[in-house]
């Protein structure tokens, strides 16, 4: 069966995964302005939405084959509300099955959208969402397994705000479009001819597959039209494996108001800023001096540690085959590049002028003392390889081994399940890997020797208490979906709501190329 599904979809998803002929000298848009998606209530009616295939135009000349969620590239942005139900109507109209996971919604497995509740063609999902969170930016995204990396990428996600019940946003600008911009940030890659440049094999595996044109909403490094006052931006790194590192052209300050599960207890002041694959936060920025900023990132260098011998090794041979420039992430020669600019224009108003000082409906942490302690090994290669925490055997064999069968197989998509794993377990939907008891608390610890990888933890949202054994800052970090775990970290988690056998709920290292090769497991709660 998954033969036949995997055989379809190559054929539906051909264009991004063709033979690459790379054109480095395509005339991509940049500049243009930023799109703002629609907004969609899915609380005083129903939010319809319908899987489809479309035609963009990122490039000059050409067109790009994408798939989106009633719109040719990505979907509307959805408001829920706290306290009320969410109706959502999921149509799906591709040859090929799709998922829509809420990401980062505090609800039952078989409301959740994970691997299990495939939508088949011509077929449509009805949910009702009890919306019992407070306010926060959540995206959604198709997550069929073995082949979430292609949908993503292909363009199925889309941001969710969860607008709070208290006073809040009274004091935070919330002006859609205007002073409150959704920013989902992607990289992307293009052949000569617009299709859009996909693989995941060799390095492209390992580390994730990472690209050398920034987009944001689907524009190439656009620009936005701010007021010139405090403005609101939602980033979403909605990329399948590439980190962010965040600044400002001109250095400026600004204010960290949310992450992944809402607003923080106040806001946070910096000038640099991490963003991992599919975290989310919120800033406030000031744009009252009129100057005009740029958002830059840093170069991503989250390599397997094999990086200098083998990793070298094969990005040098495969290199050519990759795209060009700031694909010197690749070539690891450290420059920023530019991610969107933003222009201010003193005839916008911003609703508000004062930076608050703290936020009533923030998340606040409610753990007992956990009684089980979990521990999840995040491995970069096959079951059976030993449980290698330690580099040496694991990394070295599973590496061989991930490269030969990616190299005959990962062109189709879905080729890649089974390389990798947690706790030496591939992902298997037939097997329940931790069965958890409602509304109790556990100690999970995460282990990343290899390379960083963005850890989720479908259902819930939990506080991350240490680092490397370090305690880690609540009021810095506030309550959380995914974290970058880079060596060790310990997550307190608790899960209130109910996931049974047949849908469990799904913990994942968010690098989409690590989760379709089955860095991936589930588990129940009852
Ligand atoms: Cu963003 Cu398992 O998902
Ligand atoms: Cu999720
Ligand atoms: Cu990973």
């Amino acid at each position: 069966m998954s033969i036949t599904r995997r055989s379809v979809l190559a054929g539906a998803l051909a264009s991004i995964a063709a033979p690459a002929i790379i054109g480095r000298a395509m005339a991509v848009q940049a500049g243009g302005q930023l799109p703002i998606p629609p907004l969609v209530d899915a609380t005083n009616g129903i939010a319809k939405l319908e899987t489809i295939s479309g035609a963009s135009s990122f490039i000059d000349g050409a067109t790009t084959d994408t798939l989106g969620f009633s719109q040719s590239y990505l979907g509307p942005v959805l408001r829920f509300k706290q306290g009320e139900l969410a109706r959502v109507s999921v149509k799906n109209r591709l040859k090929f099955p799709v998922t829509s996971h809420w990401h980062g919604l505090h609800v039952p497995a078989i409301m959740d959208g994970g691997p299990q509740l495939e939508i088949k063609p011509g077929r449509s999902w009805d949910v009702e969402l009890p919306v019992s969170q407070a306010a926060a930016t959540l995206w959604y995204h198709s997550h069929v397994h073995g082949v979430t990396a292609e949908h993503v990428y292909a363009g199925l996600a889309g941001m969710i705000i969860v607008d709070g019940a208290g006073p809040d946003d009274q004091i935070l600008p919330s002006n859609y479009g205007v002073d409150d911009l959704p920013l989902v940030l992607q990289d992307r890659a293009f052949n000569e001819d617009g299709a859009f440049y996909y693989i995941k094999q060799g390095p492209a595996l390992m580390h994730g597959f990472r690209a050398d044109q920034m987009m944001v909403n689907g524009a190439v490094r656009p620009q936005a039209s701010v007021p010139s006052g405090l403005v609101r931006l939602r980033l979403l790194n909605g990329s399948n494996a590439r980190i962010y590192h965040l600044r400002f052209s001109d250095g400026r300050k600004f204010h960290q108001i949310a992450s992944d599960a809402g607003l923080l207890g106040a806001p946070v002041s910096m000038t640099k800023l991490t963003l991992a694959p599919a975290e989310r936060v919120e800033l406030l920025v000031d744009f009252s001096n009129g100057d005009a900023a740029t958002l830059l990132s840093g170069q991503d260098f989250n390599d397997p540690m094999g990086g200098g011998m083998m990793g070298g090794m094969m990005q040098g041979m495969m290199g050519g085959m990759l795209p060009g420039s700031p694909a010197p992430s690749e070539l690891g020669d450290g420059e920023e590049f530019e991610v969107m600019r933003f222009k201010p224009d003193a005839s916008k108003k911003s609703s508000v002028s004062v930076l608050p000082k703290q936020f009533e409906g923030a998340p606040q942490p409610d753990f007992d003392e956990p009684e089980v302690q979990r521990d999840f090994v995040l491995n970069m290669h096959a079951p059976g390889r030993g449980m290698g925490r330690g580099m040496g055997q694991g990394m070295g064999r599973g590496m061989g081994r991930g490269m030969g069968r990616g190299m005959g197989r990962g062109m189709r998509g879905g080729g890649v399940m089974g390389m990798m794993s947690i706790n030496d377990g591939s992902y298997d939907p037939d097997r329940i890997d931790v069965k958890m008891s409602r509304g109790r608390t556990e100690l999970w610890r995460i282990y990343a020797d290899e390379m960083a990888h963005p850890f989720h933890v479908h259902g819930t949202a939990f506080q991350v208490v240490r680092e490397n054994g370090r305690p880690v800052d609540f009021a810095t970090t506030g309550m959380k979906d995914v974290t970058l775990v880079q060596g060790e970290a310990e997550l307190l988690v608790k899960v209130d709501h109910e996931a049974l056998d047949a849908v469990p709920f799904m913990y994942h290292c968010h690098i989409l190329e690590h989760e379709d090769a089955g860095m991936m497991g589930q588990f129940t709660v009852s």
